[in-house]
């Protein structure tokens, strides 16, 4: 990927503020689950060092709030957007343990492109609506590297909206939309139009901006797509961890079928 250097730190936080902004429009809870989040890796790990991988971490946004809460965490943020890369690398390139990876996770033994040292293990692979992005197959396979990179008793929480199957249980599944659908009216009675740019809208914008241009052209060749809704299903994730051999896999934030997802190795 060509390396980016006219990206100037600070411009690079405001577009990272503009991306928050546009990620809370679809998902207004955002922080309130960074937050547990986090509460559940200092809880979890019992440790003030843990090493923690985050996937598909985008900009950074929940590497960076984890090691302000953390400051002795060493955190390894994972991506295959060379746009959203370069976000997180100029924005926070000197915040001290945090290092950005340029790693596809549906390629074949990504894990040995992290540079963690071959005897150390991870405490806990977090993740923010990311993984709803891989097919059942690929989500299977990922929990497999995960439990052979994770410690014994090492924790995998994934914030996202994880949805109940519509065939399997009809009438919860049915219930769960109605009640989202309430509370948003209730939240938001006015909709979101004009709250804050589109997903669509800040890619534009980014692609507009020449210090990252040859990001924009790189993610165009590239292409890490949304796949088909399995990824947004429950159960896929609950099975698929169980089936690699997490021992305890549950829900232990939710927000409608918004959801940080646990499983303990
Ligand atoms: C909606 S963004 C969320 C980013 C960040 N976690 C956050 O909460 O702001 C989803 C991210 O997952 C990444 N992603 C999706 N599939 C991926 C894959 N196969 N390998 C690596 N990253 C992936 C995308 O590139 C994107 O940055």
């Amino acid at each position: 990927m060509p390396e980016l250097t006219e990206l100037a730190p600070s411009a690079a936080r405001d577009w990272i503020t503009r991306w928050d902004r546009q990620q809370e429009m679809y998902l207004a809870d955002r922080e309130d689950r960074f937050t547990a989040l986090i509460d559940a890796v200092e809880a979890g790990t019992g440790r003030q060092d843990p090493l923690v991988l985050d996937l598909g971490c985008g900009p950074g946004s929940l590497a960076v709030r984890l090691l302000d809460r953390l400051p002795g965490a060493t955190v390894i943020a994972v991506d295959a957007d060379p746009v959203t890369l370069s976000l997180g690398r100029a924005a926070y390139g000197n915040v001290p343990g945090l290092r950005f990876c340029d790693v596809d996770l549906r390629a074949a033994r990504w894990e040995t492109r992290l540079g963690v040292e071959p005897d150390r293990r991870v405490d806990a692979v977090v993740s923010t609506t990311a993984l709803h992005w891989l097919t059942a197959a690929e989500l299977s396979e990922l929990y497999r590297v995960l439990a052979s990179l994770l410690r014994p008793g090492g924790l995998f929480l994934d914030g996202d909206h994880l949805r109940l199957d519509e065939i399997e249980s009809p009438v919860l599944a049915r219930l769960h939309r109605v009640l989202e659908e309430r509370e948003g009216r209730r939240r938001f009675p006015d909709g979101h139009v004009g709250r804050a740019e589109e997903w669509g809208q800040w890619w534009r914008a980014v692609a507009a901006d020449p210090a990252l241009s040859d990001a924009a052209a790189e993610r165009e060749r590239r292409t890490v797509a949304h796949h088909g809704p399995e990824g947004a299903l429950l159960a896929v994730h609950a099975d698929s961890l169980r089936a690699a051999g997490f021992a305890e896999v549950g829900t232990i934030w939710q927000r409608g079928s918004n959801r940080i997802l646990a499983a303990v190795r």
